[in-house]
């Protein structure tokens, strides 16, 4: 199953990824997750991605498409892939439609998480994340059982960089003008399906979990 998670910013891709790679036992593809596994080792990328991502803009799509290309072309992705925050513009999608003819593969289905404008800024502000194995907490929509660590593994628990309401104000705007529009792009393909987001987590998993059954391949 080669499937695409999206969502505007804090929709619960990360989150609903998480489920489904356990589930299907396929890896997921965050482009986010790999700028900031970037930025932590220093690394040429790092630096590159640093900069937008403080400012909640779009790292260049040559840079993104080029990690992605590398990446899908690795053997654990033959059985099938979660991406996740990736393709985010119009060029990007087009890309990842030749990587994946490159690799004699296409996408099974595309999974739109939606929530309303009004709900993101509070649930990226309240998200709170493991540094040691990345699970994501909410302190009101998905609190950990002690404040400060982690329930699977004890591990501390930080605020992305970005997560904040200024950054997440511009972050929103990038995504009406550059990501919105893959929704038509991936309706005239046929497809598209929507997720009612706004729904507790394990319902939302439910009803993914629910659609993919339908779906061969
Ligand atoms: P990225 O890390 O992908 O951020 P994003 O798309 O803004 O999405 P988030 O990770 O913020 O949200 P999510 O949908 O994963 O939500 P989550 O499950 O965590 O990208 C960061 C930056 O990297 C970009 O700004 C850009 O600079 C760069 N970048 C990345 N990809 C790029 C690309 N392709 N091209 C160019 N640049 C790129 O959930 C959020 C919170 O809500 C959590 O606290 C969670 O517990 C809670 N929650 C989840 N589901 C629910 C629910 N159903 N009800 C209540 N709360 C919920
Ligand atoms: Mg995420
Ligand atoms: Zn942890």
């Amino acid at each position: 199953m080669q499937l695409l998670l999206m969502g505007p910013p804090g929709a619960g891709k990360g989150t609903q990824a998480a489920e489904l790679v356990k589930k299907f036992s396929i890896p997921q593809i965050s482009t986010g997750d790999m700028f900031r596994a970037a930025v932590k080792e220093g690394t040429e990328l790092g630096k590159k991605a640093k900069a937008c991502m403080e400012k909640g803009a779009l790292v260049p799509d040559e840079v993104t498409i080029g990690i992605v290309r590398e990446r899908l072309s690795k053997d654990d992705c033959a059985k099938g892939f979660i991406l996740d925050g990736f393709p985010r513009t119009v060029e990007q999608a087009d890309a990842l439609t030749k990587i994946l003819a490159d690799l004699g593969m296409k996408l099974t289905r595309v999974l739109n998480i939606h929530v309303p404008a009004e709900d993101l800024i509070e649930r990226a502000v309240g998200r709170r994340i493991c540094k040691n194995c990345g699970a994501t907490y909410h302190v009101k929509f998905n609190p950990p059982k002690n404040n400060s660590t982690c329930d699977n593994c004890g591990g501390e628990l930080f605020q992305r960089a970005d997560d904040n309401a200024e950054t997440m104000k511009k972050r929103l705007s990038v995504y009406e003008d550059s990501t919105r529009p893959l929704i038509d792009y991936y309706k005239k393909i046929g497809i598209y399906t929507e997720i009612d987001g706004r729904q507790p987590i394990g319902k939302v998993t439910e009803d993914l979990i629910q659609i993919l059954s339908s779906v061969k391949d």
